[in-house]
């Protein structure tokens, strides 16, 4: 299936503007991520890095933690881009936030050109720790 009949050329072109704008001089690694709301809110993150390095932030979570701070609590799917052949998934902390705030999305995973791969959340978290456990 070409991209343009997939339905989520929108959210992968906000997911690779959000790239061009990644703050990675550390890494030059820059990653875009685009969050979509069941009603079609997009939310867009890039990697932030800091000279400290460890208090960097991927993107998937600056999408996540801005679409929360708007009021935007349901979603339904991601998109991750890198400029890479080889999928870049999201990282473990960033997929139990994604778990804790957004559920088993759709995650899929794309670079500059093409659409790579796509994963239900659940796949690539399994046996998560939650609230549920917390009793
Ligand atoms: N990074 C992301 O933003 N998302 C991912 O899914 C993988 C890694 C960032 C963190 C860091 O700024 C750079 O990529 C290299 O690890």
């Amino acid at each position: 299936m070409s991209e343009s009949e997939s339905g989520h050329t929108g959210l992968l072109e906000a997911a690779r503007q959000a790239r061009l704008r990644a703050q990675a001089p550390f890494s030059g690694f820059k990653v875009g991520a685009a969050l979509e709301s069941p009603g079609g809110i997009i939310t867009t993150g890039c990697n932030i890095e800091n000279a400290s390095y460890s208090l960097t932030v991927c993107a998937e979570r600056v999408a996540l933690v801005k679409a929360l701070s708007e009021g935007i609590t349901e979603f339904s799917r991601i998109v991750v881009v890198a400029d890479t052949d080889a999928p870049t998934p999201p990282c473990g902390p960033c997929r139990q936030l994604l778990w804790e705030y957004a559920g088993d999305v759709e995650v899929i995973i794309a670079n500059t050109r093409t659409t790579l791969a796509t994963h239900h959340l659940a796949d690539l978290l399994p046996l998560p720790f939650d609230r549920r456990l917390l009793r």
